[in-house]
């Protein structure tokens, strides 16, 4: 485990249970988020850890606050702040995601050369692939093609830090983590599985994107915690590694899924395909595999049942009618 870590997007879904995990290891985390702690899901997602000794949160946004006094000392940069999903990317919200996914991360990746951090570790997206065929499995080295802004500005990310990697005088190594469709406790409220989650168990309608049958590879949240974990210490100088469970499933088996852990069947209206989403993914695990030495643990039928138990507990109910299904 690294004596200390830097955590970006902290207050996030993945960021923050990142966090959790790090200090139940013992790491000292400097946990850094844009967002105020009175705003938004952060003060939620950090209940644990904004009470922890070894925590220090930073309120700073990475485009344009200087990162100089959170970096320093880290023995690890997780890298997971970022503008996430898809069909908004079209619109005017994108120099959200340009400033926010690929300038946000040329200044933290200088910053980090600059003060010799030996390793960053960056939160990539299944996204980059684009439009794959019908049962096949994306290896790394599989064409990128992204057919969403969103996709463009996580694979623009990540070629920015391997770039930066790749010199020969670099001194911070890069593993970018290509994360597929992650879900569980505190998932965003605009992703499938939460909104599909709600709509079974409070009973408004789930629009649904499509016939059905685009497929995701799901990925429960402590697995991905568990590969960006051990990428901070995997050898590697610059490395690009799936994190996906390697099994997919279409929309209709999950609210299959869903409803059956739910003991009511999801409610839904149809709408057309939106520009952006693909039609499946669905990842190679092997080098995941070999490199981190990971593999996924829970299944999606497991994690549906542990991410309604939590949303028992926490949500504040708020039914919602539209989803998100790729990120
Ligand atoms: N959730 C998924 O299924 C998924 C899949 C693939 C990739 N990813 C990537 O993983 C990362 C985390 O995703 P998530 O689902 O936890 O998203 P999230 O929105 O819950 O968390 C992202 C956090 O980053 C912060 N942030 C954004 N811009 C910032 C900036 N300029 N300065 C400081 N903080 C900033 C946000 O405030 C937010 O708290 C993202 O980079 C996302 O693109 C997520």
């Amino acid at each position: 485990m690294p004596g200390r870590a830097l955590v970006t997007g902290v207050a996030g879904f993945i960021g923050s249970h990142l966090a959790d995990a790090l200090l139940r290891r013992g790491a000292r985390v400097v946990g850094l988020d844009r967002l105020p702690l009175d705003r938004g899901c952060a003060a939620a997602n950090l209940r644990s850890s904004l009470g922890h000794p070894a925590f220090e949160y930073v309120q700073t946004d990475l485009r344009h606050d200087d990162l100089a006094t959170a970096v320093a000392g880290a023995d690890v940069v997780f890298h997971l702040a970022g503008q996430p999903g898809v069909r908004p990317s079209w619109g005017e919200a994108f120099p959200e995601y340009l400033t926010c996914n690929v300038l946000a991360t040329h200044r933290l990746m200088a910053e980090c050369e600059k003060q010799h951090v030996p390793r960053l570790v960056l939160a990539s997206s299944s996204s980059v692939y684009g439009q794959i065929n019908a049962g096949e499995r994306c290896r790394e080295d599989a064409p990128t093609r992204p057919i969403s802004p969103y996709g463009v500005t996580k694979l623009a990310a990540e070629q920015l830090c391997l770039a930066f990697a790749q010199r020969p005088a670099a001194t911070t190594s890069v593993v970018a983590l290509r994360y597929f469709t992650v879900y569980g406790p505190r998932q965003r409220a605009d992703m499938l599985i939460d909104r599909a989650l709600r709509a079974a168990l409070y009973g408004a309608p789930l629009r649904v994107f499509g016939d059905g049958s685009a497929r995701r590879d799901f990925t429960y949240v402590d697995d991905v915690v568990c590969a960006t974990l051990a990428a901070a210490t995997a050898e590697a100088r610059a490395e690009v590694i799936n994190v996906g469970g390697g099994r997919s499933v279409s929309v209709t088996e999950l609210l299959e899924i869903v409803g059956r852990a739910a003991g009511a069947s999801v409610p839904t209206c149809s709408t057309h395909d939106q520009p952006g989403d693909v039609g499946a993914t669905l990842a190679d695990p092997r080098k995941a595999g070999e490199i981190l030495g990971w593999k996924p643990h829970v299944d999606v039928a497991t994690g549906v049942v542990r991410h309604l138990a939590w949303m028992r507990r926490h949500t504040p109910v708020s039914p919602d009618t539209t989803e998100e299904v790729a990120s």
